[in-house]
């Protein structure tokens, strides 16, 4: 028969890089927590970051269809190494081509694409937060 999947999605699906969560309350962990409406699934992406504001390591959990594990698993390895600003402009569309997804699941590579941005905002509004407590702090021994 037609084969659905490309090899990709089967590889990432058999072989997700980067499962796992990190400790959300860490400061240098930025976590993106995104659903998909029209399916229910869900997915966690995270980033760990250094103080140059680069991805130094990755985690995600997926509960959803193997095109949203595969996206995730996809996602994890490209934004690793990169900075929380580049990895802005990946878009699901480069996800969804490296996949060969069909066209009704390129909700599922949209759910990667928000699973980034959720989880640089979400870092960049704790280190905001950490800032800001610590102006017009004391530092104690
Ligand atoms: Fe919903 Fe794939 S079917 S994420």
């Amino acid at each position: 028969g037609r084969r659905l999947y490309h090899e990709n999605v089967i590889d990432h699906f058999e072989n997700p890089r980067n499962v796992g969560s990190f400790n959300r309350n860490d400061p240098d962990v930025g976590t993106g927590l995104v659903g998909a409406p029209a399916c229910g699934d869900l997915m966690s992406l995270q980033i760990k970051v250094d103080d140059s504001g680069q991805i130094i390591d990755t985690r995600f959990w997926t509960f959803g269809c193997g095109s949203a594990i595969a996206s995730s698993s996809v996602a994890s390895e490209w934004i690793k190494g990169k900075t929380i600003e580049e990895v802005l402009t990946i878009k699901n569309a480069e996800i969804a081509k490296h996949l060969r997804l069909p066209p009704v699941k390129l909700h599922c590579s949209m759910l990667a694409e928000d699973a980034i941005k959720s989880a640089v905002r979400d870092y960049k509004e704790k280190q905001a937060k950490a800032n800001a407590a610590t102006e017009g702090e004391t530092v104690e021994a």
